[in-house]
């Protein structure tokens, strides 16, 4: 059995192991080594009454972890650089969450947002914009897909306990996803990921948010955290139709929005990247499909401000086991401010990283694209 589907099925017995009930289910928590992410260790945990039911405890844990949580962001290394602080150890990461809301846009195109169990405060609190779920797309009785699917956190909001989720339909995967009701119980693993390098963003500071197609998701809970931390919040948001615009009234709550659309009928004509040169920033965040990050890269080339991209890869396990997801980066490229440490292209050594452990969001001049 390769590795892969060892992890795949290591990942389907646990789950075939729990109880589907939300609130008492048996959640198996899943402890992750950064430094060594070949050592796995599981540990099942079970949410007693007692803990569900001792607010008071559960809240003064709950702002200790908020406090810890905050300070680790921090004191935390950027979101891109390769050497982890500490990461929560000995967290929850896998848990029952509820569909509270299904919003259809079109038939491809539809918002989810899921309520999550106290149990997963811990992790939920160490999330920055940038970090995604892991979500088994078939409700927990009825599973039907082997592999979860990624899809970015839109918003959270943690005293609700609510993630909001917005999808674009592709395949099997999203398709069931799309199916979904209100009440539904979803199977979700949240990895511990390096998402935008917010605390780089300082107060005042001009940052340039540029989203493509359902990449604009993830820039929604990130305008909100850096508007909440005095960030002068800029985005530039492309569509291909106009019926697959959302997110403006979310912007325009956090600072200027700007729309494109490459049918025109909405905002102005064309694509995001023709327009980019037209905004002054200091930092430049974005996320959307690999043409128009590349395109980035290149209008970007050779700027001295930082530059980051969350990145979208086919994943399998997403806790940095099988290595589906690698891309590649430059090694002298400095991974949080994307300077060049080494003058010459000559002197380039490319590296792998994984998307899910490494990122999604990586300097956009460390990345390595493939030729078309
Ligand atoms: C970190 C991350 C965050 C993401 N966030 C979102 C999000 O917020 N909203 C959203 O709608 N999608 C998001 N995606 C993409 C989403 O995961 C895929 O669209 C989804 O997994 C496709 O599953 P499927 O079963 O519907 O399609 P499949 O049947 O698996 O594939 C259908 C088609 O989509 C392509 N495809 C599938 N997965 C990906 C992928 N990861 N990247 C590029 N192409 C893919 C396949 O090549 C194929 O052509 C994200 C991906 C990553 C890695
Ligand atoms: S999906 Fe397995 S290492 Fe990233």
């Amino acid at each position: 059995m390769s590795k892969e589907e060892w992890v795949a099925s290591r990942d389907t017995s646990r789950e075939m192991s729990q109880e589907s009930s939300f609130e008492t289910s048996c959640e198996s928590s899943l402890e992750i080594s950064h430094e060594s992410p070949f050592e796995i260790s599981h540990e099942t945990s079970h949410a007693t009454t007692h803990e569900l039911s001792d607010a008071t405890t559960h809240e003064r844990s709950r702002e200790t972890t908020r406090e810890r949580s905050h300070e680790r962001s921090h004191e935390q290394s950027p979101a891109s650089s390769r050497k982890r602080s500490q990461s929560p150890t000995r967290v929850r990461r896998q848990g029952m969450f509820r569909v509270l809301e299904k919003r259809l846009y079109h038939e491809q195109l539809f918002a989810l947002t899921l309520t999550y169990p106290p149990s997963m405060d811990a992790i939920m609190d160490a999330l920055q914009p940038g970090a995604f779920v892991h979500i088994l797309p078939s409700p927990s009785e009825s599973r039907q897909l082997f592999l979860r699917r990624p899809l970015s956190i839109a918003g959270l909001d943690r005293e609700k306990r609510t993630v909001l989720l917005i999808v674009r339909v592709v395949g099997q995967g999203t398709e069931q996803l799309r199916e979904v009701q209100p009440g539904t119980v979803l199977d979700v693993y949240v990895p511990y990921t390096h998402g935008f390098p917010i605390h780089n963003v300082k107060n005042g500071a001009r940052a340039l948010l540029v989203g493509g197609g359902v990449g604009v998701a993830p820039l929604l809970w990130l305008a909100e955290t850096l508007h909440a931390q005095g960030a002068r919040v800029t985005a530039l948001i492309g569509f291909r139709e106009s019926r697959d615009v959302f997110g403006l009234r979310t912007f325009e709550q956090w600072g200027d929005v700007h729309l494109v659309t490459e049918d025109g009928l909405s905002g102005k004509p064309g694509r995001v990247t023709e327009y980019v040169r037209d905004f002054s920033y200091d930092v430049l965040l974005s996320c959307g499909p690999e043409p128009m990050l590349k395109a980035l890269a290149h209008i970007t080339a050779g700027d001295s401000r930082p530059h980051y991209a969350s990145l979208e890869a086919r994943m399998a396990c997403a806790s940095g086991v099988c290595r589906a997801c690698v891309v590649a980066v430059r090694s002298d490229v400095h991974a949080d401010t994307g300077h060049h440490m080494v003058s010459t292209d000559d002197a380039a050594r490319i590296q792998h990283r994984r998307v899910c452990h490494d990122g999604p969001v990586f300097s956009l001049s460390e990345l390595v694209w493939r030729a078309p």
